[in-house]
């Protein structure tokens, strides 16, 4: 039962249409600036770990005020708490969306036996992981650690492993292979021996034709080098536990359905980050997305930095008619930031529908991009300041560097805020090839320092604000259900490629078939 008001339903989304044409379309960055010495205070803030300016975006104190009012008028706070109480909100699968239960204290006040017994059961299997995790760091004779798995099983432990890299103290080399592409896992195993080798096949289903793909393969390979002890050597992180033991592991950490892919990395599938970083700092990770969940669940709308970062998500995407967004962290740790992002983003929110199943006319997810900076400069920031589009842009930057070296971080700090202010203030030269329009908005994310806590909450930040604009758009931000009919063709192409019937094949798809078996 959804009890939410999709957004184009609500008196304010009337309210806002007309605020848009009114004062948003020629909002205008600088004169909000020269007219208000007080912006930056106005429309910045504080959450756990994370500072925001929010200050260069195309928002005034009448639409907020509006977008607020959208919040409330849309049930925003109850589908929140609904999803905190463990309601299956996820509703085409049924299932509750408690990513936030494996973050929390075990000691946190819980609303329901169902509540209370999951997170028992989360702190069981996370001291267990914890204690492995500790056992695998102390065992010399493992120097390499492989994670096998794709998605959500892959992208969130990749981007932590080598964000929080400054805090890695194992001294084991971590490799990740995601892709069905051999090459991936052979260039990986060219540099590996068994007997040092540890694989960790990470699979939300255990079905994935990646990474079983992948998984045999490694096992194959173990095998025929000489490699003995399956039971030392390969561990699953899965909620399927009885099909790795099927595979023939028997060192398995579980989590839950209510547990989505793409917000896995808090659970079992955080294994290697707990590897790399240890069990401490593995606990101040969840710590710093608790702290994010709390400000989430308890900040006024106001100040509920989550909230607006939806909020204004979606005044950009439905009202600006901005397509995309692209995220810009100024630290090369956080260079898998972007890929990460993607998944959470496009596979949550990219949906047509509603949670009822009704056509949506209006847009969902922006198609989210980036690089690191100073990278990103060199490359594609020419289109952000002077091509036909206007793309918001999200800046990372990090306060304090983890390295010793002179000059290059007040430098590399030069430069996000110089792009910003460069994006904003733009620069006049009658209107030909040196002109910069300038007005182009931008959010700037401050963390004082990279650690595990802040990197935690940064994370579980982005998390909440795509439930926030997914939740106004009425849409379920919990299933993927767009990724299931090219994993079926897949599966009838595969053999035809090895028969070479083409039948009922389109005419496109039967000529490259021909010609990759020519
Ligand atoms: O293909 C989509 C997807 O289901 C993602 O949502 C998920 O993160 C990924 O595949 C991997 O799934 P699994 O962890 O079950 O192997």
């Amino acid at each position: 039962m959804m009890t939410r008001t999709r957004c184009d339903h609500t008196p304010a989304w009337a309210q806002l249409q007309a605020a848009y044409q009114a004062t948003g379309k020629d909002f205008d960055l600088r004169e909000a600036f020269a007219a208000d010495g007080q912006r930056f205070a106005r429309f910045s803030q504080s959450a756990p770990l994370v500072f925001a300016d929010l200050s260069k975006n195309r928002i005034d104190a009448a639409s907020q005020e509006l977008l607020f009012q959208l919040a409330h008028e849309s049930g925003l706070l109850a589908h929140r708490d609904a999803m905190y109480a463990g309601v299956p909100i996820n509703n085409t699968e049924q299932r509750a969306v408690w990513h936030t239960l494996l973050r929390a204290p075990s000691d946190a006040a819980t609303a329901s036996a169902e509540e209370a017994q999951a997170l028992t059961q989360v702190h069981d299997t996370l001291d267990a992981m914890l204690i492995y995790a500790e056992a695998v760091r102390a065992d010399a004779a493992i120097t390499d650690v492989v994670n096998i798995g794709i998605g959500g099983s892959d992208l969130g432990p990749q981007m932590a492993v080598l964000a929080l890299d400054a805090f890695a103290t194992s001294g084991k080399r971590l490799h990740f292979v995601s892709n069905v592409d051999g090459h991936e896992l052979a260039a990986t195993l060219a540099h590996l021996k068994p007997g040092s080798t540890l694989f960790l096949v990470a699979s939300k289903t255990f079905t994935t034709i990646e990474t079983m793909t992948n998984a045999q393969s490694a096992k194959r390979w173990f095998e025929s080098n000489g490699g003995v002890d399956i039971a030392r050597h390969f561990a699953a992180l899965t909620t399927n536990v009885a099909a790795a033991k099927d595979f023939g592991i028997t060192t398995t950490f579980g989590f839950w359905d209510w547990v989505g892919g793409r917000y896995s990395l808090w659970s079992a599938i955080g294994l290697p980050l707990a590897i790399a970083i240890g069990a401490q700092g593995f606990r101040e990770f969840l710590a710093g997305a608790h702290a994010m969940d709390q400000h989430f669940r308890t900040a006024p709308l106001e100040t509920n930095l989550p909230v607006r970062l939806g909020l204004l998500d979606l005044w950009y995407r439905n009202f600006h008619g901005f397509t995309s967004r692209s995220i810009a962290p100024y630290h090369s740790a956080l260079r898998r930031l972007p890929a990460y992002l993607q998944q959470l983003e496009m596979e949550s929110n990219g949906k047509r529908v509603d949670a009822t199943g009704a056509a949506l006319p209006f847009g969902t997810s922006p198609v989210l991009w980036g690089e690191p900076g100073t990278n990103g400069q060199h490359a594609y920031f020419q289109m952000l300041h002077q091509g036909t589009d206007v793309v918001p842009v999200e800046f990372v930057a990090v306060k304090k560097p983890r390295h010793h070296l002179d000059a290059h971080h007040p430098l590399l700090l030069a430069n996000v805020l110089a792009q910003a202010q460069a994006l904003m203030v733009g620069k006049a030269d009658a209107g030909g090839h040196k002109h910069f329009p300038g007005n182009r908005p931008s959010t700037f994310l401050l963390l004082d320092d990279l650690t595990p806590a802040s990197f935690g909450a940064l994370i579980a930040l982005q998390e909440h604000r795509v439930f926030v604009s997914g939740a106004l758009w009425g849409i379920n931000s919990f299933d993927q259900w767009g990724v299931e009919l090219g994993k079926v063709l897949a599966k009838d192409i595969a053999p035809r490629l090895a028969s070479g019937d083409t039948q009922g094949l389109d005419g496109s798809t039967a000529g490259l078939l021909g010609m990759l078996r020519a």
